[in-house]
């Protein structure tokens, strides 16, 4: 078997937009992973948020395999029996009415933003095209869910962004109410913001924003890729404050790591969208889609949501403990198994501490330690992590 530093050697055929550690992962079983010299580790990045089931999961190698040896891929000029299986899934248990697929998360947010566009020009003309978005937000790195995205280290360079994107803050509905002008289509929000460094909003955020927005005419459009799919312990995180928007795209962990993406609309402001209005060929593939209706039978059917829930409490009440302990441990909060501790230091040096103990954990926002392991974690496996995290906390 190839090496690490095998590979390394070649790494410079790739385009130098990543920076990898020099660590080859080349199996996977639930919560844990191995590198090509057999050393294990726990998994608490889970591809950031996308292995919700674990790697491996039984029920979608099943149907992954039995899929591929059916049908790889099928036009959409065609019916596409697990593409419609699966929307009818996604509709029944969300707010939704109908369902646009793609290939990743970008692409589900230029899709609401296309249909948000669609929807208000038919209704009001062309100059309704404004979309307020938050600082902080993370939407992707198309040139549209770039422009959408409240962050300006992520748009250097990029310059001209998409014309048509307002940022204000985060967790502020008066200032949302004081953007919104008689351009505005839509406000697009993460009910809580990932890449942002794991922020949760206060628990009236969403219902007064749903609030406003059904006032003023304006859609609502959640960004559920990185927080849906079970990750906050409720099938989608609009569920925790009862405020279902008119748009959700989600993504990540929809088909627990085969690409896809998925924007959800009500059949009022779908409806904008008429053939020929957008397409994707890969879109509702019939190998993602297979494997999406594992993933939602399997999350709604195996009890995945509750779980989520206890084993989100209890690994947060160890990082508390564990907060207790050092002082440069700011905070610790999130919603289910997407969790951040906020660090008064840089998270870099802890990250690959960790590694070097058995550990994958991320950093985002340079001092957040993101914790999303798969829903599916056990108690056990959540007491070594606190125990390798307490170990290198204490080197610090
Ligand atoms: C909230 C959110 N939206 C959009 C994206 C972009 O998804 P993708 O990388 O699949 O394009 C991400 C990815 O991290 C995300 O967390």
């Amino acid at each position: 078997m190839r090496t690490a530093e095998q590979l390394q050697e070649h790494v410079r055929c790739l385009a130098h937009t990543y920076n990898p550690y020099p660590v080859l992962l080349v199996r996977g079983e639930g919560v844990r992973v191995w590198d090509t010299e057999g050393i294990e580790y726990i998994d608490c990045v889970a591809g950031i948020a996308v292995c919700n089931l674990g790697h491996c999961h039984p029920k979608t190698v099943a149907a992954l395999e039995d899929q591929a040896r059916k049908l790889f891929h099928c036009s959409n000029l065609y019916l596409i029996g697990p593409q419609i299986d699966l929307a009818q899934r996604l509709c029944e248990r969300s707010f939704g009415d109908r369902v646009f697929f793609c290939n990743s998360g970008a692409e589900a947010n230029e899709a609401a933003i296309k249909l948000a566009r669609k929807f208000a020009h038919e209704r009001h003309g062309p100059d309704r095209h404004e979309i307020l978005t938050m600082t902080g937000s993370f939407h992707g790195r198309t040139m549209g869910a770039l422009s959408a995205t409240g962050q300006e280290r992520f748009h250097k360079g990029f310059e001209p962004l998409l014309p048509g994107f307002n940022y204000v803050p985060f967790d502020d509905v008066d200032a949302v109410a004081d953007a919104i002008g008689p351009q505005t289509c839509a406000v697009m929000v993460e009910p809580i913001q990932g890449e942002g460094g794991v922020r949760v909003p206060s628990s009236t955020y969403l219902r007064d924003l749903k609030t406003l927005c059904h006032d003023k005419g304006v859609l609502l459009i959640y960004d559920e890729i990185q927080v849906g799919m079970g990750r906050t312990g409720t099938l989608f995180a609009y569920e925790h404050d009862q405020a279902p928007p008119d748009i959700m795209t989600l993504a990540k962990s929809l088909a627990n790591g085969v690409p896809i993406g998925a924007t959800i609309a009500t059949e009022q402001v779908a409806d904008a969208f008429t053939p020929g209005s957008h397409a994707s060929t890969f879109g509702g593939n019939p190998l993602a889609t297979r494997v999406g209706c594992a993933v939602v039978d399997t999350i709604v059917e195996d009890g995945v949501l509750d779980h989520c829930r206890r084993m989100g409490h209890y690994f947060m009440e160890g990082l508390r403990t564990l907060k207790d302990q050092y002082s440069f441990i700011k905070d610790v909060r999130g919603k289910g198994l997407l969790i951040g501790v906020e660090l008064g230091i840089p998270g870099k040096e802890i990250v690959e501490e960790c590694m070097k103990r058995g550990l994958l954990v991320n950093c985002t926002m340079d001092t957040v330690l993101r914790f999303v392991p798969p829903l599916i974690i056990a108690p056990e496996h959540i007491d070594r992590a606190l125990e390798i995290l307490n170990e290198v906390c204490a080197l610090q």
